[in-house]
């Protein structure tokens, strides 16, 4: 079977994306995001999306009613297609990361959110690049939160993942499995990256088809993000957020900001 790169999921086949992402209870992860920021949280914050594809999430936060949202990602499609999935009050803005909209040149944001291992399609170099421009434009309080691959499940080659399969409905109402990854992977020799493929088939009407899709992806880890805090200014720092499991499941949620503000808010001094 042809392996097509992954971007081209993001591009031509962003509404299946989008549907097959939708196993998420995106009101209830971003209500946890705000609950990590240090009382009193105001009603005008501003959260920003990083890799947002749909921008669930940050459509999610405008529906909260804690402020304004704004998106980032590569693919036009997704711009596209969160404009009719999504709030249209997020500001969307379509830049390859690390390199960030001008448009959004002196916005300060309360939170900046890179969901479910979309930091892993950066480089260590490119990923440092990103955190060093995001940590000044956070507010004083202001949290950056990644959500990496938990090390321990790519140990076991990502075989106890509970989301590694996922049944999904299309707009016309056929049904779709996502196997993410299919089959093992193998990691690299030269650093920890591997090369994961994607199956997803689909069963409709008239036709039933299978693709899949090669996502190469980069394995991140806590102790990366705490050097690279470290390296932007002595208060910066990182930590893993205890007990998320339950909000964001298969998942390490690191936490990026003013040391002084996360040990005092977070209770993990
Ligand atoms: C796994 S999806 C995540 C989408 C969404 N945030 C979610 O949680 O479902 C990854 C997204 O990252 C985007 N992407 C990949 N590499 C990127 C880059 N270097 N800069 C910006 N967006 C990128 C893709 O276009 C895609 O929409």
């Amino acid at each position: 079977m042809t392996l097509r790169a992954i971007s081209e999921l993001y591009e031509s086949g962003a509404e299946i994306y989008e549907r097959l992402a939708r196993d998420r209870d995106f009101a209830r992860q971003v209500g946890t995001l705000v609950q990590l920021l240090p009382p009193p949280v105001s009603r005008s914050l501003r959260f920003l999306e990083l890799f947002a594809g749909p921008a669930a999430h940050a459509s999610a936060f405008i529906a909260s009613g804690h402020g304004e949202a704004f998106a980032v990602d590569a693919s036009r499609a997704m711009a596209r297609l969160a404009a009719t999935t999504g709030n249209p009050a997020v500001s969307y803005h379509i830049s390859t990361l690390p390199a960030f909209p001008p448009e959004l040149n002196g916005v300060r944001f309360d939170l900046i959110f890179a969901p479910r291992y979309s930091a892993g399609y950066l480089s260590i170099e490119a990923l440092a690049k990103m955190v060093r421009h995001c940590l000044p434009i956070l507010v004083a309080k202001g949290l950056l939160v990644l959500e990496l691959h938990d090390p321990q499940l790519l140990a076991g080659q990502l075989r106890n993942l509970g989301l590694k399969e996922r049944a999904f409905t299309l707009p016309d109402g056929s049904d779709g499995k996502v196997t993410w990854p299919h089959g093992e992977f193998q990691f690299s020799r030269n650093g920890w990256t591997a090369e994961l493929t994607v199956q997803i088939a689909t069963r409709g009407p008239n036709a039933d088809s299978t693709s899949q899709f090669s996502s190469v992806e980069h394995f991140h880890s806590l102790e990366l993000l705490q050097f690279i805090c470290s390296e932007v200014a002595p208060d910066f720092g990182a930590v893993a957020l205890p007990s998320m499991e339950r909000h964001f499941p298969g998942s390490v949620l690191v936490c990026c900001g003013r040391r002084r503000i996360w040990e005092k808010s977070l209770n993990l001094a």
